[in-house]
């Protein structure tokens, strides 16, 4: 609490007092007793910087020289130099644990203050945020033996040159989100024989360079989230045998060609989402054997590849969400179905334009048929619409349009119906006709893919696959559906025509 309030107290000082520049003097070291009589007015003390004017003032929570474990920094005043007396303060505490630097003010750090970090013969973690730094030098983060985590957020860093991050044994973690790196060169990252986690999010990445993460291969986590990459060949992962996290999200990938990851053969988890995916290959997620999550919501894909789940047998979640998917066949969720069945698993595939007809029939088989209850409510989610150019397949009878859309559908047999739009174009001519089809439009329905009664989603004219698939309807209970909608519909076209008359006019 004590400590709380001083650090208030501190913040309070820093950021309200009107501060005149005055130099701040570097006295010397003096013995260590004499230190601790003049407790609070050392100037030598980087925990304890009394002087106003410094441009570094530190929280340490523990203050005593040569305790302190760990620092939060503020830079002040814009312009610090390297040759800065502050600098040397930081020797009174050489057994920082943990040194952060916050830069207050734009432009108040250039360079990264690295004699105050080699000193530090027992940091683990370095974070710097707000800085300035541009590139990252050559061999600036090197030969740091005990370091174990840096993060470099918005520090404005463009740029990373060869062997930017070289022998730092002991380093985990390594954060450089959030910065403006147009492209990831060979040889950057090299000995870096302990890290797991490489993130660099929310950055300008356009180019990823064939093999630029090979030395990595104890990495199990990369996020390259929010970047703008566009083109990734297989050679880009090559090396990264131990990889299990792959995080794309939010780049500028269009397609995903034959064997692109084929040499993350650990990886467990790969996201896609918000890309601009319209064209997957059919081997596309060859070689992810073990790969268990497969997330591609907020894309542009229509169609998937029947082959496409062969060489992903282990997926137990599918997030297919919010693309431009027309039908997702039984054959294409095969390779898969028995894993689906387990108590976890889960297929995403709400927020498509998938058409109502028998290729969704397994959609209620598997809805009845897994343990899973996350997947039982994915499924209740996914809708489907009625096609337009299938006269014959609408579920006209017996359909529970979903409690209050029943005006809705009413309006969309009609605004679907070739039936009705032949006639209306017989009778009236094209203009009413598209009158009629620009208005109705927005009526358009969704229909609950597992409310629909089975028999209604039939394939009809072109049905695609055959009696070899048991979940398909016979032809027998087809053409039933199809006179008996016919006759609805013949009735229903009256009502509709009344009812829609009522409306335009
Ligand atoms: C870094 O470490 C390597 C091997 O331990 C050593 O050869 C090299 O001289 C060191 N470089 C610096 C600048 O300390
Ligand atoms: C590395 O990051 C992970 C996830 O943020 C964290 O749990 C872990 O403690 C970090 N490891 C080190 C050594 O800092
Ligand atoms: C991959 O990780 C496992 C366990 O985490 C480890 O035993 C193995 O040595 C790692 N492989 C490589 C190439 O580093
Ligand atoms: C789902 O289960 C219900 C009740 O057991 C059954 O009536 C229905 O026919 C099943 N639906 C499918 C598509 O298997
Ligand atoms: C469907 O209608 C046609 C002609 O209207 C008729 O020949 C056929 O027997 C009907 N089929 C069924 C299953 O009712």
């Amino acid at each position: 609490m004590e400590s709380v309030v001083q650090y208030l107290l501190l913040a309070l000082v820093l950021t309200s007092v009107q501060i005149s520049y005055t130099e701040s003097k570097l006295t010397q070291r003096r013995d260590k007793s004499e230190r601790r009589y003049h407790a609070g007015k050392n100037k030598d003390n980087i925990c304890e910087i009394t002087d106003r004017a410094s441009k570094v003032h530190c929280y340490c929570e523990s203050t005593e020289i040569k305790t302190a474990r760990r620092a939060d920094c503020w830079v002040f005043n814009g312009g610090i130099e390297e040759s800065d007396p502050i600098w040397s303060s930081f020797n009174s505490q050489p057994f920082l644990e943990r040194l952060a630097f916050n830069v207050r003010s734009d432009g108040a750090l250039k360079f990264i203050p690295l004699q105050v970090i080699h000193h530090l013969k027992r940091l683990q973690k370095l974070s710097i945020h707000y800085a300035t730094f541009n590139k990252i030098e050559k061999k600036v983060f090197h030969n740091m033996t005990t370091v174990r985590e840096i993060i470099l957020m918005n520090d404005k860093i463009t740029e990373l040159d060869f062997s930017s991050f070289v022998n730092l044994p002991l380093l985990v973690n390594l954060t450089i989100k959030e910065n403006k790196i147009t492209e990831i060169q060979r040889d950057v990252f090299v000995d870096l024989p302990s890290l797991k986690n490489l993130d660099l999010s929310f950055n300008n990445i356009n180019l990823v360079y064939d093999g630029c993460f090979e030395h990595l291969t104890t990495l199990n986590d990369l996020t390259l989230e929010s970047n703008l990459i566009s083109v990734l060949t297989k050679d880009v992962f090559r090396g990264l045998a131990n990889l299990t996290r792959l995080d794309l999200r939010s780049n500028k990938l269009s397609a995903i060609g034959d064997l692109t990851f084929t040499e993350l053969w650990n990886l467990n988890e790969l996201l896609l989402d918000n890309n601009e995916l319209k064209y997957l290959s059919e081997r596309a997620f060859d070689g992810l054997v073990l790969l268990q999550k497969l997330s591609m919501t907020g894309n542009k894909l229509t169609a998937i590849n029947e082959g496409l789940l062969e060489g992903v047998r282990g997926l137990e979640l599918l997030d297919l969400r919010n693309n431009e998917i027309v039908t997702f066949t039984y054959d294409t969720i095969k390779p898969i179905m028995d894993n689906l069945k387990l108590k976890t698993s889960v297929l995403y595939l709400s927020g498509n334009k998938l058409r109502c007809d028998c290729r969704l029939i397994w959609i209620q088989v598997l809805r009845n048929e897994t343990t899973s209850e996350p997947l039982k409510s994915a499924l209740d989610d996914v809708t489907c619409m009625i096609d337009a150019g299938d006269k014959f397949t609408r579920p006209t009878k017996a359909v529970d349009f979903n409690d209050n859309t029943k005006t809705d559908g009413l309006l969309e047999i009609i605004s679907n119906s070739d039936v009705l739009n032949q006639e209306i174009n017989e009778d009236e001519g094209v203009n009413r006709l598209h009158k009629i089809e620009t208005t109705v439009q927005p009526f358009e329905s969704q229909l609950t893919v597992v409310n629909i009664p089975v028999e209604s989603l039939s394939c009809a004219n072109k049905l695609a696959q055959n009696s070899e698939d048991s979940l398909m309807l016979s032809s027998k209970d087809e053409s039933y559906w199809k006179n008996s909608s016919f006759k609805l519909l013949s009735n229903l076209y009256l009502v509709s025509t009344l009812l829609l008359s009522s409306i335009l006019y």
